[in-house]
């Protein structure tokens, strides 16, 4: 399929990608499907998962943001313990691992040098490894126990979008395969789940001109942002101020909605734009009066929120989907808001200065 690598309409290779998201979702639902229905993992990889008293996440850069997503889901919906490590400081400083260790690593490349020093490691002590990638016959993909495909196509854009959403989702299948093999009942119908966010995606990328709109409003001018999040949303902030950082070049930090107070809140300026996202019940009151700390000292706030915890000046309030996959759809105005501000700056959206798609050397 000549589009997969070819740009059609699109100006830029980043917005066909998170266009593209809701047909990866619906592919990685296909594929991930039997005949019956059932979430369908590779037998060696689910005997792996239940084997595993403890998994250890291993990636960089946007690879490492879905881990922490992945963490969650894999702890909720499958029970096992999961530890999420950034592959340039695992050897530094090693963690004390458990009986039964299994490796899982990020990457939509499979080429990042840092997490294959990691695999090279791990191997050699002789533990089991997983490689969850968007191209199998990678060098992490050949040299890892297994390999998940992640079913995105080709991502082109320095800046990652579709792959962090395909990796989440597939993390949210393997941890609903193992739970299933562990006799834990769900309450909820995760494919189905799955096409919902799909369509929620889709009704996302058709108001582009709002995220316009606001990405002009929010970053005109400004040398820097901050994201904030409890929660969930504390690991989607982190995202979304490093797509802001890459493509925008304008300095934003990801923060816990609760650490403002101790340091954060002193770099509040008038008219600083602070993006909040809150699409957990249990948290939805703190991370207002968060954004009420920061409004009352200045700043520009924007607030992303879940339908049923909205208020009425709410700048975007994203349709429900279950509280596990929220990231899957607040991530997108993310992804879109950083898109246009780097076009409203004239930045080369597809090719950030001094980035590389994938960093092969350690
Ligand atoms: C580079 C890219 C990022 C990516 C990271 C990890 O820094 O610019 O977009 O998230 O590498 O890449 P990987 O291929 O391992 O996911």
């Amino acid at each position: 399929d000549a589009s997969d690598t070819e740009k059609g309409t699109y100006d830029h290779f980043m917005l066909k990608e998170i266009d593209e998201q809701p047909f990866v979702i619906r592919k990685i639902i296909q594929e991930y499907q039997d005949e019956q229905d059932n979430i369908k993992v590779d037998g060696n990889i689910r005997a792996a998962m239940l084997d595993a008293d403890r998994i250890y996440i291993i990636a960089a850069g946007t690879s490492y943001n879905a881990g922490l997503v992945g963490k969650q889901v894999i702890e909720n919906i499958a029970g096992t313990p999961v530890e999420v490590h950034i592959a340039s400081e695992f050897s530094y400083n090693m963690p004390l691992l458990s009986k039964k260790p299994l490796f899982i690593f990020i990457s939509q490349s499979g080429e990042t040098a840092d997490s294959r020093a990691v695999l090279v490691k791990t191997k050699s002590l002789g533990h089991p490894s997983i490689t969850v990638t968007n191209v199998p016959g990678s060098t992490l993909s050949r040299e890892a126990d297994y390999t998940l495909h992640l079913y995105a196509g080709p991502e082109i854009a320095v800046a990652s979008t579709k792959a962090y959403t395909a990796q989440i989702a597939v993390l949210t299948i393997l941890a609903v395969d193992t739970a299933t093999e562990k006799g834990i009942k769900l309450n909820f119908d995760p494919l189905q789940e799955l096409g919902i966010v799909a369509s929620v995606m889709e009704s996302l990328t058709d108001q582009k001109e709002r995220f316009a709109k606001l990405a002009k409003e929010f970053f005109t001018g400004m040398r820097n942002a901050f994201f904030i999040g409890r929660s969930t949303d504390y690991f989607v902030v982190q995202e979304a101020s490093l797509k802001l950082k890459e493509i925008s070049y304008i300095q934003a930090e990801g923060f816990a909605g609760g650490e403002l107070k101790h340091g954060t809140i002193a770099l509040i300026e008038d008219g600083t734009p602070v993006i909040a996202i809150s699409t957990q019940e249990n948290v939805n009151y703190s991370i207002r009066g968060n954004v009420q700390e920061v409004s009352a000292r200045g700043a520009n706030t924007c607030v992303v929120s879940m339908e049923g915890l909205e208020q009425e000046s709410d700048n975007i309030v994203l349709p429900r989907v279950h509280p596990l996959l929220t990231p899957l759809v607040s991530v997108v105005p993310m992804q879109l808001l950083a898109y246009y501000a780097a076009l409203h700056r004239d930045c080369d959206v597809d090719k950030p200065r001094n980035l590389a798609k994938s960093v092969t050397v350690e």
